[in-house]
């Protein structure tokens, strides 16, 4: 298929764009490079600097390309940033998401799958979270996802529109060639390892009194690689119809637990301190991934923390400023 891959200069995007050229389909990559590099785009993919705020350059990507499905991943991302500037989240993820939607749907596109987030459920009835449970939003950043997924929701049922909403846990990991390098840089893991490679002497964990085993936040670790093949499964099922599947792996770890097993992945002390608890952190979120297994067969391959770190150490020791030369 040749598939349009937003955001496919990010993290997540970027190892999703060479999963789908391993497996043979034709991308093209479309990303203003705010958080991305031109470097993790993979060789085969045509690269296309854009910003999905400006429509007409949008409309110029359906017009020379024959478009036949489209992977959204580019977006603000950040839970904090999202409750200290809502207009950035609340408006832009949700205009640019509109602008690329409309344009897909004028140029004939009907298969779309939304990178959408566990930030849906704030406050769950029920933990595991399976895809049944009610929603939440915790910040600016996670009510602009549902509001793409209620678009969503109306472009199927007016337009015959097929779409997945991956709604991801936490994203962790790395390929052999590419992985995770954001700046600022927020997610637990990586700062870990920035530590362990001695770009900074120490971090904060945010929090020792939530109500977990130990104090810290429990949270559900989804390897990459393993969210990637969801993506490809997604895509290739949406003739069967809409859906939202909750992405984890059914278990979930503290963040001492992520803490201790890099000092065992890096030999490294990784020394930190606790501070305050961050606004909008939740004590545990695990997903319920039955769904997903059983509509399309997916089975995490690296389900396991240690694999996890170790895979996302690997690519940071030999990347140890990551995608800057
Ligand atoms: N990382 C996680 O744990 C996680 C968890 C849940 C959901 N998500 C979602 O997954 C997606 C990818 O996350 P990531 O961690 O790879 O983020 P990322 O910031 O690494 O990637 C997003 C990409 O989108 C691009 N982009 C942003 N705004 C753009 C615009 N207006 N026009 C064109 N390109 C633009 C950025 O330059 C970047 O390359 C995001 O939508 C995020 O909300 C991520």
């Amino acid at each position: 298929m040749n598939i349009l891959v937003t955001g496919g200069a990010g993290y997540i995007g970027s190892i999703v764009v060479e999963q789908l050229i391993q497996a043979g389909d034709s991308v093209v990559v479309f990303d203003n490079l705010y958080q991305g590099h031109r470097d993790a785009v993979h060789p085969d993919a045509v690269f296309i600097k854009g910003d999905l705020a400006n429509q007409p350059e949008i409309n110029a990507v359906f017009e020379a390309h024959k478009i036949e499905g489209i992977m959204h991943f580019a977006s603000y991302t950040l839970v904090g940033e999202s409750v200290e500037k809502p207009f950035m989240y609340l408006r832009d993820n949700a205009v640019n998401a509109s602008n690329l939607l409309e344009s897909a749907v004028h140029h004939g596109v009907r298969k779309f799958i939304l990178s959408s987030t566990a930030n849906l459920f704030d406050d769950p009835e029920k933990i595991p979270i399976a895809p049944t449970e009610r929603i939440v939003p915790g910040s600016p950043y996670g009510e602009s996802k549902y509001i793409i997924e209620r678009y969503l929701h109306w472009l199927d049922r007016i337009y015959d529109f097929r779409y997945a909403a991956l709604r991801y846990f936490n994203a962790c990991g790395a390929s052999h060639e590419r992985g995770e390098h954001h700046d600022p840089e927020t997610h637990l893991i990586p700062v870990v390892l920035n530590v362990a490679l001695g770009k900074r002497d120490k971090f904060y964990l945010f929090g020792n009194d939530y109500k977990t085993h130990d104090g810290t936040c429990v949270r559900d670790y989804i390897h990459v690689l393993d969210l990637a093949e969801a993506h490809i499964l997604a895509l290739r099922a949406l003739d069967n119809g809409s859906r939202a599947y909750n992405l984890g792996n059914n278990r979930g770890y503290s963040n001492l637990e992520v803490v201790e097993t890099a000092r065992k992945v890096t030999g490294h002390p990784i020394p930190f301190e606790f501070g305050p608890r961050r606004p909008g952190d939740p004590d545990t979120l695990i997903a319920d991934n039955q769904a997903i297994k059983q509509a399309l067969g997916w089975t995490p391959k690296y389900p396991d923390l240690e694999t996890i770190i170790k895979m996302a150490w690997d690519w940071h020791v030999k990347n140890p400023n990551g995608y800057e030369k």
